[in-house]
């Protein structure tokens, strides 16, 4: 196995690794007062992933011109202080928080944040996402990230570095 089917392995399985303390998982939709550009996607990832190892925080942000979705699973107090500067970023028009939960489990082990346009996405996984979205918009702030969510988010993630004939 090459190294970066190892790496996409490693990242598709959902692996529900139990930690010692418990995981706190938020999720946010936004929308970014104009469109992220690709150098914008590129300084928030490489920014990110060093900042969240260190803070162990995992995630995954998914976007297009306007909307924006992100998960961050860590614990409860390092999770809520990076959203709070995620918040106040002046790059959001408008962000509200959707979800915020404990489990026992992290879903997103090996994101230090991986970052995905949904350019290029094929369209029926895209209308699956807008109705992941809507629902999520109008949902109150217990509700669950399920396991088939964050199957679909990889899959839009690692949509180019999947092997020709996976089934949407
Ligand atoms: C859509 C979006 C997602 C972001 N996600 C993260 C993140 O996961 N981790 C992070 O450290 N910063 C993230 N940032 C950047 C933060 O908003 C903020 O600029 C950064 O944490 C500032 O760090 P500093 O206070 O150490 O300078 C994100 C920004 C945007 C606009």
């Amino acid at each position: 196995m090459s190294d970066e089917s190892a790496r996409v392995s490693l990242l598709w399985e959902t692996i529900q690794e139990k930690e010692d303390y418990p995981i706190f998982r938020l999720t946010y939709l936004s929308s970014p007062v104009a469109p992220f550009t690709d150098a914008d996607f590129d300084d928030i990832e490489s920014k990110s992933v060093e900042a969240n190892n260190a803070r162990d925080v995992t995630g995954i942000l998914i976007a297009d011109d306007d909307r924006i979705l992100q998960i961050l699973e860590g614990r409860e107090d390092a999770v809520r202080k990076l959203y709070a500067k995620i918040e106040a970023d002046s790059r959001h028009a408008v962000i509200k928080l959707v979800c915020a939960v404990e489990d026992e489990v992290r879903l997103l082990l090996t994101w230090s944040m991986v970052v995905r346009k949904l350019t290029g996405t094929p369209p029926a996984v895209l209308e699956q996402f807008t109705e992941v979205y809507d629902e999520l918009l109008h949902a109150d702030s217990q509700c669950e990230i399920s396991i088939e969510h964050i199957d679909l988010f990889k899959a839009i993630a690692l949509f180019e570095a999947l092997p020709q004939g996976v089934k949407w």
